[in-house]
């Protein structure tokens, strides 16, 4: 943006962003007590609202934080959108949702207080060139707690492994659990073996990704068979092709795993057929 201030949405209002202040005293500051989502726009125009919205009810609910209407980030990113003229090129919106501003306790506030929203856009073209080439990957035990499913600003494990995925000149670490293959830092993993697409199940030991969901329907609509189970790790030297899926990423091949090329170190010809699919989908 040239000139214009951007805007962003606080707890109700649409203000410039230098204007925009939180207190020291919000649980989301003190104690990470807050969910968020990553909701992508192509061309000004939301993709799959719904799964965000239903996802985000999810995580609310799951950390019983009341008072935020989950429906309404749809009408928000629409406006922070347009306001931030991103209509005509592919941008995000990030809403985030804390429990709000009290006394710090570890007991939730009572009398209950209002959550605290907080949304931006952000312009980000398709990242179409590093989907053309795929990018490399690498394995960190999944530290994390047993809620992956929820949606939660607490992302520490998270961010010391793609701090050591880049420290290591990789794009993502990918979690491991026991032998498991759970997720990637900020993305879900998929593996292609003999023709058939494999990953983890929905547990709480991963976030349900949209993307994943969309690239499971893709599949079954185009006759690729679908394995939902948790990869082990040594069965990774028989993986014709790996993957990650997110809505910032899309469909992303994995090139270089640990180092070491992925067969041919050449995006599968699994992965490229879904990304062709999900291209398809995005522009329908
Ligand atoms: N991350 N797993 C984790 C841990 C994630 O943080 C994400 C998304 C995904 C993929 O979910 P989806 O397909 O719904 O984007 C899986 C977002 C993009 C982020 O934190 O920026």
């Amino acid at each position: 943006m040239t000139g214009k201030k951007e805007i962003v949405f606080l707890s109700g209002n649409y203000i410039n962003r230098d204007e925009a202040r939180i207190s020291p005293d919000d649980r989301g500051f003190i104690f990470a007590d807050g969910v968020y989502e990553v909701v992508r726009s192509y061309r000004g125009k939301l993709f799959e609202p719904g799964h965000h919205i239903e996802r985000l009810g999810r995580s609310l609910a799951a950390l019983d934080i009341r008072g935020f209407d989950p429906a309404l980030i749809e009408n928000i990113s629409e406006k922070l959108i347009e306001s931030n003229d991103l209509s005509s090129c592919d941008s995000t919106v990030y809403i985030e949702v804390t429990r709000g501003t009290a006394p710090r306790s570890h007991t939730v506030p009572s009398p209950r207080v209002s959550p605290t929203v907080y949304a931006f856009a952000s312009r980000l073209d398709r990242p179409v060139n590093k989907q053309k080439e795929g990018i490399a990957i690498i394995f960190v035990p999944d530290d994390r707690w047993g809620r992956c499913d929820i949606k939660s600003i607490s992302l520490l494990p998270n961010i010391l492994a793609r701090q050591k995925a880049e420290d290591e000149g990789a794009d993502e670490a990918v979690f491991v659990l026991g032998s498991d293959i759970t997720e990637g830092s900020s993305s879900s993993f998929a593996a292609v073996f003999s023709g058939a697409l494999a990953t983890h199940p929905e547990s709480p030991r991963i976030l349900g990704g949209i993307t994943r969901k969309i690239v499971i329907d893709l599949c079954e609509r185009a006759g690729i068979p679908v394995d939902q189970r948790p990869i082990k790790k040594e069965e990774l030297i028989y993986a014709d092709e790996m993957m990650i899926l997110s809505t910032t990423r899309e469909v992303m091949p994995v090139t270089i795993c640990d180092g070491k090329k992925v067969t041919s170190g050449k995006p599968g010809k699994i992965t490229r057929r879904l990304q062709q699919l999900y291209t398809r989908y995005i522009e329908k």
